[in-house]
């Protein structure tokens, strides 16, 4: 049996009303935002959030219409998080097609992003759960928090893990933690499970970003995005700041800053590239990836079924094994 049946056994039906759910909720009487929902629709994610939404809810209670809207919610504001991305990436690729901004123009991907991310809101409060409501609007602030600390550390003159870590937890592990917390919240777990729930979903959340960030070092053609932007962009991860801290020299540190600055050529990214392969900053990123997996595993409470112990091991294997 492969990976994604393994780790959506126990919520197959669900699921299925889930993807139907989303897709209707994603229309508009508006001609031209509803022909870019359509584009947007033909190819979906991989799911991830509103999979361990629905895991998380079944572990701790008996999932509901307000776990299905939880999950909707969640799904949704991350793809819109996605448009708005690809224009602050100027990034012209999503999911296996070309980005939004590249098929129509940035301004139409800000605004359909907006009407996303209202939809979502609206989502939320179909759970009638202030909780929920008020978890996916602070995750909102978090998300554009993270980017903009990102953007901001462009001029930064330090090579410090701890402003990556901290951007990663909100840019993108914040929407995992969300995802798993909500799916407890939305069973009435009692609050000693949601916050255990939260952390599981942190934890994976890191993990996951770290994997992004590795993906971004190699040529990939399943992937379905592009490669090798995040230093052209300005951005240097996990890899690059090990390798730069582990060498240490003023030549190092001066070209990292300024690849921050846009500064450097693609040839000087292609070798730095290569001596960051080199130097072991993939498998430093990789070990510290395993660490997080180890961390997730130890949150799983011992007496976790079988059946969801199977599918949340699988479904953070995969978090850290994908290829897409
Ligand atoms: C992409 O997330 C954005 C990141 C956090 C790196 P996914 O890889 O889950 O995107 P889709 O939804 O499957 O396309
Ligand atoms: C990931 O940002 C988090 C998001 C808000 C999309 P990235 O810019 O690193 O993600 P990708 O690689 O474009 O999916
Ligand atoms: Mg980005
Ligand atoms: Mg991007």
């Amino acid at each position: 049996m492969d990976k994604i049946e393994l780790i959506t056994r126990p919520i197959e039906k669900e699921l299925e009303a889930f993807r139907q759910l989303f897709d209707s909720s994603l229309q508009s009487s508006d001609p031209l935002l509803n022909e870019v929902l359509a584009y947007i629709k033909k190819r979906n994610g991989k799911m991830m959030r509103p999979i361990l939404v629905m895991l998380m809810a079944k572990l701790y209670g008996v999932l509901n219409d307000a776990t299905l809207h939880a999950a909707l919610s969640l799904e949704m504001l991350h793809t819109a998080s996605l448009v708005h991305d690809d224009v602050v990436d100027e990034s012209d690729k999503r999911r296996g097609q070309s980005s939004v901004n590249a098929v129509y123009n940035n301004k139409v991907s800000v605004l359909v992003g907006d009407y996303m991310l209202a939809t979502s809101l609206r989502h939320a409060a179909y759970t009638g759960m202030i909780e929920l409501v008020d978890l996916v609007a602070r995750l909102g602030q978090e998300l554009a928090e993270g980017e903009i600390i990102q953007l901001a550390n462009t001029s930064n003159q330090e090579f410090s893990e701890e402003v990556y870590f901290n951007v990663i937890r909100k840019k993108t592990a914040a929407l995992f933690t969300a995802s798993a917390e909500s799916g407890a919240i939305s069973v009435h777990a009692s609050e000693e499970a949601v916050r255990q729930a939260a952390l599981f979903g942190e934890m994976i959340g890191i993990a996951f970003q770290i994997k992004d960030d590795i993906f971004d070092y190699f040529e990939n053609a399943e992937l379905g995005k592009p490669t090798g932007n995040d230093m052209v962009e300005g951005k240097l991860t996990l890899p690059a700041l090990y390798v730069i801290n582990k060498l240490g020299t003023e030549e190092i540190r001066e070209l990292g800053l300024r690849i921050r600055k846009l500064e450097a050529s693609k040839e000087e990214i292609a070798l730095f590239v290569e001596l960051i392969k080199r130097e072991g900053g993939i498998d430093y990123a990789e070990r510290v990836m395993y660490d997080y997996r180890e961390r997730a595993l130890a949150l799983l409470p011992a007496s976790t079924e079988e059946q969801y112990r199977t599918a949340l091991t699988t479904y953070i294997n995969y978090v850290i094994e994908r290829n897409k």
